[in-house]
Parts: C-alpha cells; structure tokens; sequence
C-alpha cells in the first residue's frame, strides 16, 4: 500500500529586526544555540523582512532565494538546518522554496539574521503544518539566529538563559522610548559575530566577567523597565555595549567594530546628555550607532545625529507574524 503525499503547504510570514539594550555576546551551546546570558532588546517598527516557504514534493532539495538571488553556501545552509530542524519535528522529508525580501536599505547597515530567522520559523512553522505557540516560535528562531528569538516579539523582549526549553524571549514593559538608528557604514562587517562570539570566549581573559556582569546587568535592567526608569535603563545600555566592544577589543586576534565615527557618536550622546536630553549609544557587532531615548526627544535626537550621518526614527514594532498561509 502507498501512503498519499504530505499536503503541500505554503506559508508567508513578516519580522523586524530588534536592537539589544543588553546584549548577547556569547554562546553555552552552540548545537542549541543557547546563550551564556540573558538579554533584553526592542523590536524596530521599520525594515521588516517578508519571507515565503513553499513545500514542493518535486524538489530534491531546498532552494534558497534572498532579494531575488538564488544562494547556496553558508547562507543557504544557515536555513537548511532550520528547515531540517522544522522537518524532523513536523516529520516530514519534503523540500521548499524559500523566498525572503529583507526591506532594510542596504544604507541602513542593519543586521538582518533577526529579522530574517524570525520571519523563516514563522512561515517554515506553518508550511510544515507545525501549531507552535509563541514561546516555541521564539525558541525554534534562536537556532537560526540566536537574536532572532527576540524578533518574534513586539516591543521589548527579555530572551532567557537556560536550558532549550527555557531559552526563549518573552514580552517586558518598558519606559515610553524610541530609537535612532544612525548608518556608519552599510558595507558587509569583516568578522562574522558567531566567529567573533567564539574568538571573545575561547580567548579573552574578560569573558567570564563579561558573563558574570551582564547576568547582574539584565536584572537592573528588568528593574529600571519594572519601575519605568528611562534614565536608568539608558545609563545600562550606553555601558553595557561599551563593555561588549571592550571585550570584543580584548581578543587575540583582537577584532574591533567601533570606527573613529562610531566614537564621535558616542561623545554625541554624552553631548546630548549635557544639553538635558537622555539620550544614549548602543552599537552591535558593526560600526553603526543606535540611540536609545524618550519617544517625545526622537525628533530633536535624530535631527543632531542626521548632522553627523544618515538617521531614521524607529519605535516599538510588531512582533513576527502570519500574513498567509494555505495547505
Ligand atoms: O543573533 P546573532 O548571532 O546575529 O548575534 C547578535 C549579537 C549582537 O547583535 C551583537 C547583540 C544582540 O544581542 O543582538
């Protein structure tokens, strides 16, 4: 006796990208992609990521399309894995398309892996006929992108540390805050984070501080969003990247992100700070700077950042979600 196809099915799903406020910098398992801490990041209202997966019983395997390019390599396998992550559990041996259009300019200088593995475990989730809930969403994203657990949530998200089925993100309140988001360099970054990320732990004689104080750091920071201290969590933000970099800076073969611009807009914060406004730097593992303030001074921040360098306005944002889906 035959046994009739696995309905074919199609799913299209939409994330942002977010920006850590404590940063994730550090893995305890790399299978699981389990981070040695927890962290806290907003998800953007701006540059989402679209992406389709299609099943198609007449692929030999997976097809990769990112903005309209076929891809194979590292790129493509990045998604494979996830796709044979969603299959084993869906129990399913069938291959898809996937067509994902990322809507960051590339003069934005935004990491993508967030928005893009958040968007991908959404749409390969339901093509494959999976009923996660959004804890399991959150966790099958962080083994794409360990930063993409926190894309699949609106707003402010803490991501756990812990075992696989803790290790997921989950909505915080927070202050009423915005985001400026200021373009150093749009050009791809030299050292990849996950190298970076293993170069920092294998290497720099501060990593296990970098550990013990971003643990401490994440629950002052739940603290200052409990109590709604927007000052406070700025002041966490502002020294928490600066730590990151620090020990990113500490490796051997040391690796630094932060060009002389960065810097310059580091000192731009401290100068808005002195003009009365609470506004603070952030950076990820590139060259370009965040601000971090309240939403009623996004205006006039953006405004003195656009006199340095490009500078768009981004708010709170959606967290992933279904936009189709058919059998
Ligand atoms: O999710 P990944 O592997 O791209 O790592 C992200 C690392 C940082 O962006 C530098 C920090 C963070 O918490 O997003």
């Amino acid at each position: 006796m035959t046994r009739p196809p696995a309905p074919a099915g199609r799913a299209t799903a939409r994330a942002h990208p977010n920006i850590a406020l404590v940063k994730y910098w550090g893995k305890a398992d790399t299978a699981a992609n389990l981070p040695a801490t927890g962290s806290l990041s907003m998800t953007l209202d701006i540059f989402p990521t679209t992406t389709t997966v299609r099943l198609d019983p007449a692929l030999a395997a997976d097809r990769v399309v990112l903005n309209g390019v076929e891809r194979d390599g590292v790129v493509a396998d990045r998604v494979i894995r996830l796709l044979d992550h969603v299959r084993r559990e869906a129990r399913s041996g069938i291959a898809a398309h996937v067509d994902s259009v990322n809507t960051v300019p590339s003069a934005a200088g935004l990491a993508s892996s967030a928005s893009g593995f958040a968007a991908l475990a959404t749409a390969a989730s339901a093509a494959y006929g999976l009923d996660l809930d959004t804890r399991a969403l959150s966790r099958l994203a962080r083994r794409g992108s360990g930063s993409a657990s926190r894309s699949i949530i609106p707003g402010f998200a803490v991501w756990h540390a812990g075992t696989d089925e803790e290790s997921f993100a989950e909505a915080v309140d927070a202050p009423d805050l915005a985001m400026v988001v200021a373009t150093v360099d749009a050009n791809e970054k030299a050292v990849s984070s996950r190298e970076a990320m293993r170069r920092t732990a294998l290497t720099s004689p501060f990593y296990p501080a970098w550990v013990t104080s971003t643990a401490e750091t994440l629950e002052a920071a739940l603290e200052a969003c409990r109590s709604g201290d927007a000052l406070r969590l700025g002041r966490i933000t502002e020294s928490n990247a600066l730590r990151m970099h620090a020990v990113i800076q500490s490796c051997d073969p040391p690796i630094r992100y932060l060009t002389p611009v960065s810097i310059a807009l580091f000192d731009l914060a401290a100068q808005l700070r002195a003009e009365g406004f609470a506004a603070y730097a952030t950076a990820d593992a590139g060259p370009n700077v965040v601000f971090l303030c309240p939403a009623a001074q996004a205006d006039d921040v953006r405004a003195r950042v656009a006199a340095v360098t490009d500078a768009v306005i981004a708010r709170p944002g959606p967290g992933a979600t279904l936009i189709e889906a058919a059998a």
